[in-house]
């Protein structure tokens, strides 16, 4: 099988955590995977080198590949600019041309890692949950937008929305994904508070109907915060809006031991999907060679498995991790006691090797 893939790997830690994730796809030549790369600048890498965090050139080479596999975005060096020359904005720009309205961010704890969890190990053996957050709408995208008036009186104003379209589309996509897992799904919202969110819920809960054999019930976000620390290992299938997904995702990531952990896959109905680490670029440790690059490299396993429909070749990748993490090799963030910390580069060479 050949494929196509758009390399962007952005900023900070990016740049050193998208090469790991390729070596470990070259691993997989001897299983018939051919992938042809082509890297092109985003975030502040795009900004650098066409004055613009989503190079048209970058867009058009995401839109012509099979997969995008991206690595970071964000420098503090950028914070200064105006909105339309921020990293992120290159991001979602990416996710929002690209129509990628279903962002998968499975939390699934290694037993290798039960250790370094800040959660009791009882709390979170077997923590296998993914947050499937919607990525194309809500305050993030909703007009009217904007900071106006004078200083000292200014105001700054952003908006809430989603229509029935939005809200159905990635909620038919939760039940879906449910379906070959435990069969739950927990929907996220604000509904005793926000109008968007009395829709969200009247919306989740009509699609439901259609799918009589998965248990769906509701929480509000404040206490779903609460629960993914109490209890964890009851979730199954978690839906939720743009804002919440990205808060509460980066929770989650935690429970496994590390944000250098959690992978992502954002997708629409077409290809190509994009595949990132949910970790940002990091800028305290980079080009230190002190990233953890499993994110990005499990970011690459669902890209096999949902953008390539090869479980198998991502399970390969899956076990390589397992055993080069049971052979006690930690990057900095996930060390103990008695394992032995190595940089980026090392990790990554060592999980190729592992395939
Ligand atoms: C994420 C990030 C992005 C987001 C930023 C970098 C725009 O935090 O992917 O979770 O808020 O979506
Ligand atoms: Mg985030």
């Amino acid at each position: 099988m050949e494929k196509r893939i758009a390399l962007l790997p952005g900023d900070g830690i990016g740049r050193e955590v998208v090469p790991q994730a390729v070596k470990v796809l070259k691993a997989l030549e001897r299983y018939g995977l051919r992938c042809l790369f082509t890297e092109a600048p985003i975030g502040g890498a795009g900004v650098d080198a066409a004055d613009d965090p989503l190079p048209p050139a970058t867009l058009d080479l995401a839109k012509a590949s099979d997969a995008v596999l991206l690595g970071a975005v964000g420098a503090p060096k950028y914070e200064h600019l105006p909105r339309s020359k921020r990293p992120g904005l290159g991001l979602l720009k990416l996710r929002k041309a690209l129509d990628l309205y279903a962002n998968l961010r499975p939390a699934k704890l290694f037993p290798e890692l039960i250790g370094a969890s800040p959660l009791k190990a009882e709390r979170v053996e077997g923590l296998d949950l993914i947050i499937v957050r919607e990525l194309t709408g809500d305050i993030y995208f909703g007009e009217p937008r904007g900071i106006s008036g004078e200083e000292g009186t200014r105001e700054g104003v952003n908006t809430m929305r989603y229509t029935e379209r939005e809200i159905r589309r990635v909620a038919h996509f939760a039940f879906r994904l449910a379906r070959g897992r435990r069969k739950k799904v927990l929907s996220i919202d604000k509904a005793n508070v926000l109008e968007t969110m009395v829709l969200w819920r009247q919306i989740v809960t009509e699609t439901g109907k259609s799918y009589p054999e998965i248990a769906l019930s509701h929480q509000y976000v404040d206490a779903a915060a609460m629960e993914l620390i109490r209890g964890p290992r009851d979730l199954d299938v978690v839906v939720t809006g743009n804002m919440f997904g990205d808060i509460l995702s980066d929770e989650a990531a935690m429970l496994t031991g590390s944000l250098g952990m959690l992978p992502s896959a954002s997708l629409g109905d077409d290809e190509p999907g994009l595949y990132e680490p949910v970790h940002g670029s990091a800028p305290d440790i980079a080009g230190q060679d002190k990233a953890n690059p499993i994110a990005a490299i499990l970011s690459a396993a669902l890209m096999l498995d949902h953008g390539f429909g090869r479980p198998d070749l991502s399970s390969r990748v899956e076990q390589a991790v397992r055993r080069v993490l049971a052979a006690n090799l930690r990057t900095a963030d996930i060390a103990e006691p008695g394992t032995r910390i190595v940089g980026c580069d090392e990790m990554g060479s060592a999980i190729a090797a592992a395939i």
